[in-house]
């Protein structure tokens, strides 16, 4: 307060004047009390409690004053200052409780909806029975081995005794792969079987040698119901001492069991393999009319075609020439091969009756199968 000695009057400092600062107070609780959200009541704190806002550019004026009189200024610029800080926390405790309240709703879970709108896809079924093979063997010891999709002549053919002149050579069967100049003779192929990977693993490994190949092979062939230009084959291969053809029937067993259940039956029938010596196809007892058709016009079988069998792959013990070429001793060493669709064994095992089914990608063909273990 003005004291008689001061030659200063603060009344005439507007800022200090107390109506002015009521008013000050004044505006900044209106503002407090209109701010809607946390945002809203940020700038409205900028604005009346900042450090430009109107009562703090009043306080700065006390310090201006007589010192006498600066008590009283203080006290009312504290009083006012402290009525909008007041206010201030009061609305900001108000408006965080309604922004968590609104927050716990909007951003629940409703536990209750439908979770299945998009159905989770399913892994194909050829992928599914390369695997079940692959664990078959893996548990009977035996390697996964890999090789590649793009594969030289060599070992698709050369090394696996298929001579130049032979017909699985010939442009009928086979995508040859031009060379970087145009030309046709690369000396590259789409592989025509998973054979070459046999003649790889020789060549990288040494006896004892146990592996199966699950892969992808090509053929010039026209996409129909039995028939696709990519299919999938399984490669087994087992080069040991003493091996024989009896180890080749007893894996070849397990393996069918294994794929088809414990009642299936197979057989060996005598076939011809440039590089196997002697070859057979293995032929499962068909399981829809157990041989029960042949030679009964009564009750035909579409399954087997009333053949009674099922042809299922080639197989046979590995051509000494194949050995040889491959590095491995075959006065010491021999061993058995085979090879199966597995697009046909898809067929028989999950009565499949279309390839197109398998290569058109449809979800519900692969649901079908997919979730199988
Ligand atoms: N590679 C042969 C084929 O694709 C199958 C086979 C594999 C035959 C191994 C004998 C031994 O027809």
């Amino acid at each position: 307060m003005p004291t008689e000695t001061s030659s200063f009057d603060p009344v005439e400092v507007a800022a200090l004047q107390p109506e002015n600062l009521q008013r000050n107070v004044d505006e900044a609780l209106a503002a407090i009390a209109e701010a809607g959200d946390l945002d809203a009541l940020k700038s409205a704190r900028l604005t009346h409690a900042g450090d430009r806002s109107a009562l703090a550019l009043a306080n700065r004026e006390i310090a201006a004053l007589p010192p006498a009189a600066r008590a009283a200024a203080g006290q009312r610029v504290g009083a006012s200052r402290g009525r909008v800080r007041e206010a201030l926390e009061r609305r900001q405790a108000e408006l965080e409780l309604e922004r968590d309240a609104r927050v716990l709703v909007e951003e629940s879970v409703d536990v209750t909806l439908p979770w299945d709108r998009r159905p989770i896809g399913a892994r194909h079924p050829l992928t599914t029975i390369q695997e079940l093979f692959a664990d078959v063997f893996t548990a009977m010891g035996y390697e996964v081995a890999e090789g590649p999709e793009l594969e030289a002549e060599w070992f698709n053919f050369d090394a696996l005794n298929i001579g130049v002149d032979h017909p699985a050579r010939s442009l009928m069967d086979t995508f040859f792969v031009q060379a970087a100049d145009g030309s046709a003779d690369s000396g590259i192929v789409l592989r025509t079987h998973t054979s070459p990977v046999q003649a790889r693993t020789m060549l990288s490994r040494t006896p004892p040698i146990y592996v199966v190949c699950p892969g992808k092979v090509f053929r010039t062939d026209e996409l129909d119901a039995t028939h696709t230009p990519v299919f999938h084959q399984l490669e087994g291969l087992v080069i040991d001492e003493g091996i024989t053809m009896a180890h080749l029937k007893g894996t070849l067993d397990h393996m069918a069991q294994a794929m088809f259940g414990p009642d299936t039956v197979t057989r060996l029938r005598p076939s011809y393999f440039p590089f196997t010596e002697p070859s057979a196809e293995p032929d499962l007892l068909c399981f829809v009319c157990r041989g029960d058709s042949v030679g009964n016009p009564d009750r035909p079988c579409r399954t087997c075609g009333s053949e009674g069998w099922i042809e299922w792959g080639g197989c046979g013990m590995v051509n000494p020439r194949v050995l040889r070429a491959c590095g491995i001793d075959p006065e010491r060493y021999s061993g058995f091969a085979f090879g199966m669709g597995i697009e046909r064994t898809m067929m028989f095992r999950n009565a499949a009756e279309d390839m197109r089914d398998m290569v058109e990608g449809d979800v519900r063909f692969t649901a079908a199968f997919g979730m199988e273990s």
